[in-house]
This record gives structure tokens, C-alpha cells and sequence, in this order.
């Protein structure tokens, strides 16, 4: 039996609770938002497709009724504004920290153990003041941005190289933020062949470019962010804790001394199970890189100090 309460009913939110029941990865999730009838309208309607799809897991939708969150396992916080053509994920830091930090409060709560997603951006700024603002272990509270970030990597791969993306790695680290991510192309591979030896010149800085770009291009397209991956990426992350798989998934994780940074949270590869955050993989950088990661540290730790002057913290 597990549980899963998904804050937000909107777009990535309800995504997330629709895979999270196509693919039976939890028994129970339960929808919450602050708009009335929202959240009960999105879980009938995933619920109206289980005969259809045949999955068990139960969705139900709840308007700010928190106590039907009890006990639940892992708890996700998609709530807040989400981008609009042109805008940073930076430039919703103010609205969003007021949701998220009374949206944490309340979650715990009635689920005093759960593992927390933090998903509304800007998402490592989100993930910092959810820590600091509940005082949970670092190990629970984990937020979602490189798990997308490198699904975005994979596609562009695969495109360029015309192949399955199944059968392509990669991972991106640093902050989840158009020029703060860092696509790690040394790493990349196809079938264990790296990618760098399969690509024509100036292909990787492309790929890399367009990853980057990734959320800007479909929020250009859309007129909003996306939610389809965002959603796809939030219940891979789920079912690594709640089936205790502990897979290695970059996530926005709090730093006392990995990678040479201290009290942020920024993307690091993760090793994810049962507590949440289990372990950080230490990579050995090259100076390229660890140019790049402290060039993102110092962007991201830029936006986290907004968080006190706002006195959100
Ligand atoms: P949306 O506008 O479709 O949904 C947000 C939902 O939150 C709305 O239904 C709204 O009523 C609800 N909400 C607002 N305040 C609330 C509160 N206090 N309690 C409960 N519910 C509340 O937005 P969307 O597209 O789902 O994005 C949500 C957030 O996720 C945004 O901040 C967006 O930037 C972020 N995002 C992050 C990604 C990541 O990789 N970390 C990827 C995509 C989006
Ligand atoms: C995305 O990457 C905006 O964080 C959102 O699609």
C-alpha cells in the first residue's frame, strides 16, 4: 500500500497523478488544489479510464481538505504560477514561496514522515525554502528538475543520432534554469558508445543548446510550460521511492560539501529509494565542467538569497 498526495491539479500536477495511476505506482493519490472542484473534476476523469487502461491505483480529488492527505508516503508540490512566454522561472519566485512554504506546512502536517517533491519553480530555490521552512533531513526533501532536464537531453540525442531514445544515456546537472543546466555530453552514450564519437562537429553544442532552451521552446509553443514530461518525470521519481528502486536520478538536492558547494540545493546525480535521497554520486569533473557547475552554484545560490530578502526565510 503506498500513498501519494499531488499538490496542484493543474497541468503537471494532474499529469502526474494520471501516470502515476496508468502505470499502477501507487495504490492511492490523492489531488489536492485550492480552486474549488478542480482536482475532484481532473481524478474523475483519470478514474473514468481505469476500465479502459486497467490499472487499481485510486485517485481521488480534494478542494483544500487536507486531511485527506493523511499519511501519505511521498508528497508532491506542483502548486503555485507556472512560466508564460518570455518569463525566467526566477520571475516567480515571490508568489510561488508563499504557496509553497504553507502548502509544506500543512502537508506535514497530516504526513509527518513523507518524502517531499518540490516540482513550482524556481524549482531549487522552492526545494531550499521547503528544507529550511520545515526543517525535514536533507534526504526528504528532494526537487524534481534534472530528471526532465536529461529526458529533454535524451530526446534531442536521439534525434540527432535517429535512434530510439531508449537506447540513449545522459544525465544533466546543475540548476534547473536555461543557463544554469549542464547537459554532461562527456557522459552521453549510445548503447555505451559515447555519443561524442557518433556526432558530426558542432552537433553536441547544438543538442546542448537546444536541452538548455528546452522549457523556454515549449512554453514559447504552448503559451505555458509544459506537462507531459514534467509529469512523466515527477512519477519516475515517485516510483523509485515508493518501490525503493534506487535509481540513479539527477535531482536538486541540498549540498553540505558535495561537489565543492554548501547549503543549496542545486542538480547532482542521486541514487533515490525508499528515504528519499540515499546517496550522491560524487563525479570527478574536468576543469570545463567544473567551470560550468560554478558558474551555475553561483546563479542559482543568486536566486536562493532573494529568499531572505523577501523574508520568505
Ligand atoms: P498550473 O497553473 O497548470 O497548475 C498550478 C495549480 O496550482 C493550479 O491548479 C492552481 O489552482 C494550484 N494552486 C495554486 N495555489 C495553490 C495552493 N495554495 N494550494 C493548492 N493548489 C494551488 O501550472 P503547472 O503548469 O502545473 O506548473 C506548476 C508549477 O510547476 C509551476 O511553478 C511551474 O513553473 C512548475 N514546473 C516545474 C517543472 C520542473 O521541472 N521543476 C516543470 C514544469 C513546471
Ligand atoms: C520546464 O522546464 C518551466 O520548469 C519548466 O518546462
Amino acid at each position: 500500500m503506498s500513498k501519494v498526495t499531488v499538490v496542484g491539479a493543474g497541468n503537471v500536477g494532474a499529469t502526474a497523478a494520471n501516470v502515476l495511476a496508468v502505470k499502477n505506482i501507487a495504490s492511492e493519490v490523492v489531488l489536492i488544489d485550492i480552486k474549488e472542484g478542480v482536482a475532484e473534476g481532473k481524478a474523475m476523469d483519470i478514474m473514468q479510464t481505469a476500465q479502459l487502461l486497467g490499472f487499481n491505483t485510486v485517485v481521488k480529488g480534494v478542494t483544500n481538505d487536507y486531511t485527506q492527505t493523511a499519511n501519505s508516503d511521498v508528497c508532491v508540490i506542483t502548486s503555485g504560477i507556472p512560466r508564460k512566454p518570455g518569463m525566467t522561472r526566477e520571475e516567480l519566485i515571490g508568489v510561488n514561496a508563499g504557496i509553497v512554504k504553507s502548502v509544506a506546512e500543512q502537508l506535514l502536517k497530516y504526513s509527518p514522515n513523507a518524502i517531499i517533491i518540490v516540482v513550482s519553480n524556481p524549482m531549487d530555490t522552492m526545494a531550499y525554502l521547503t528544507l529550511k521552512a520545515t526543517g525535514l533531513p536533507k534526504n526528504r526533501v528532494i526537487g524534481m528538475g534534472g530528471q526532465l532536464d536529461s529526458s529533454r537531453f535524451k530526446y534531442f540525442l536521439s534525434q540527432k543520432l535517429k535512434c530510439n531514445a531508449n537506447e540513449v544515456d545522459g544525465f544533466v546537472i546543475g540548476g534547473h534554469g536555461d543557463t544554469t543546466m549542464i547537459p554532461m555530453a562527456r557522459f552521453a552514450s549510445y548503447k555505451g558508445i559515447p555519443v561524442n564519437t557518433l556526432l558530426e562537429e558542432g552537433e553536441m553544442d547544438e543538442i546542448v543548446h537546444n536541452t538548455m532552451v528546452g522549457g523556454a521552446t515549449l512554453t514559447g509553443l504552448l503559451g505555458t510550460s509544459a506537462w507531459m514530461a514534467p509529469g512523466a518525470s515527477v512519477a519516475t521519481l515517485v516510483d523509485s521511492i515508493i518501490n525503493n528502486q534506487m535509481r540513479m536520478i539527477p535531482c536538486s538536492a541540498y549540498l553540505e560539501g558535495e561537489y565543492g558547494c554548501n547549503d543549496i540545493f542545486i542538480g547532482v546525480p542521486c541514487l533515490i529509494g525508499k528515504n528519499g535521497i540515499e546517496g550522491i554520486l560524487e563525479l570527478e569533473l574536468n576543469d570545463k565542467e567544473k567551470e560550468l557547475f560554478a558558474a551555475s552554484y553561483a546563479a542559482v545560490a543568486k536566486t536562493t538569497s532573494i529568499l531572505k530578502e523577501i523574508n520568505a526565510i
